[in-house]
């Protein structure tokens, strides 16, 4: 093993994961997730996007350097709801080399006013503290949500703190990373996407063929099941997210569990089972393609969502 392997192995080792604990009101540390990049079905593009920004500057920084790029910087994960966005990045947590913080908004908003700006700055101390670090910033949407006006205060002094971090992780340039994710993008205040902050959009898509059967596999296994075919549900199930697929499967089950206490012996899920779950709905992705749809049609200045207006055409969706 090479020098650099060790130390490689054991920062590896000594990798923290922390998150905002809404009881007690502390950051905690836990085990680093085990979940990586395998674990995730398809999103190619997007994996590449994130070992581009995140895993190579962490490897290789002499090469970053030499084009004059700092490790440090922003991604912002969006697209329709249930595709992915958290479960990717906490796989992110396990694939990288470097200490993972998770920060749930809704966590932090639910706090009395005046003490969530403090937790987040809290979090970003923590943060360079325990650099190389990747800060996940999960349910952006929360913020700026809500229309009440004490909340609003409340929301614009919180995405207030979240600029100032934002950009003193910029003028600081240390190996302390972004990776926030949101439904709808569109709403995020303005400030939040300019240059050095969230200005690096990725979108999600819903799961393509393949990667349904991957995840309808995934929710099957360890079920007693007869010989299914998946891949023919997932043909069935074009734009499904995987929160859709995931509840397919829970139908599928409750099926099979109400014929084992008529008949009084574990009966198997079948693929009729799986059929009828997945005939009794629909994707729920399509109400964001609308919604993205017309922001993508009538404001979008910057060209922001023009990826997924290629995804509403390549898949024909009405
Ligand atoms: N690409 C994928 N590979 C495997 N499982 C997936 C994938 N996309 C979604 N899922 C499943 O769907 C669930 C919902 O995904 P989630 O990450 O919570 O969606 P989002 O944060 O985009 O709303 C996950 O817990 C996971 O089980
Ligand atoms: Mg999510």
């Amino acid at each position: 093993m090479s020098d650099r392997d060790e130390l490689a192995e054991r920062r590896r080792k000594n990798l923290k994961l922390i998150s905002f604990s809404p009881e007690d009101q502390t950051l905690i540390e836990s085990e680093k997730p085990k979940t990586t990049f395998a674990d995730v079905g398809g999103l190619e593009d997007v994996k590449k996007k994130i070992r581009m920004n995140f895993i190579l500057p962490l490897q290789q920084p002499e090469v970053f350097a030499a084009y004059g790029k700092s490790a440090g910087g922003s991604l912002l994960l969006f697209g329709p709801p249930g595709c992915g966005k958290t479960f990717l990045a906490r796989a992110v947590a396990g694939e990288i080399e470097a200490n993972f913080m998770h920060l749930e908004l809704q966590a932090i908003l639910s706090m009395y006013v005046g003490q969530s700006e403090h937790n987040l700055h809290d979090l970003f101390a923590k943060a360079r503290q325990n650099k190389p670090c990747v800060i996940f910033i999960d349910e952006l949407d929360a913020m700026g949500g809500s229309r009440h006006h004490m909340r609003q205060h409340h929301d614009r002094m919180l995405v207030n703190q979240l600029l100032l971090e934002l950009d003193g992780l910029q003028a600081q340039n240390d190996q302390v990373f972004v990776i926030g994710a949101t439904n709808t993008p569109w709403y995020l205040d303005s400030a939040l996407r300019r240059p050095g902050r969230f200005d690096h959009l990725v979108f999600v898509p819903p799961p393509e063929d393949a990667e349904r059967r991957a995840i309808l596999e995934l929710k099957l296994a360890g079920k007693p099941t007869e010989a299914l075919n998946t891949a023919k549900i997932a043909a069935d199930t074009p734009l499904f997210s995987g929160a859709d697929l995931e509840q397919v499967v829970k139908e599928a089950v409750e099926s099979a569990m109400e014929r084992t206490f008529e008949s009084g012996r574990i009966e198997p899920v079948t693929q009729d089972d799986l059929k009828k779950a997945a005939k009794a709905r629909k994707a729920t992705t399509l109400e964001w393609f609308q919604t993205a749809k017309s922001y993508a049609t009538f404001s979008d200045v910057n060209r922001d969502y023009q990826v997924v207006v290629d995804y509403i055409k390549k898949h024909g969706i009405k």
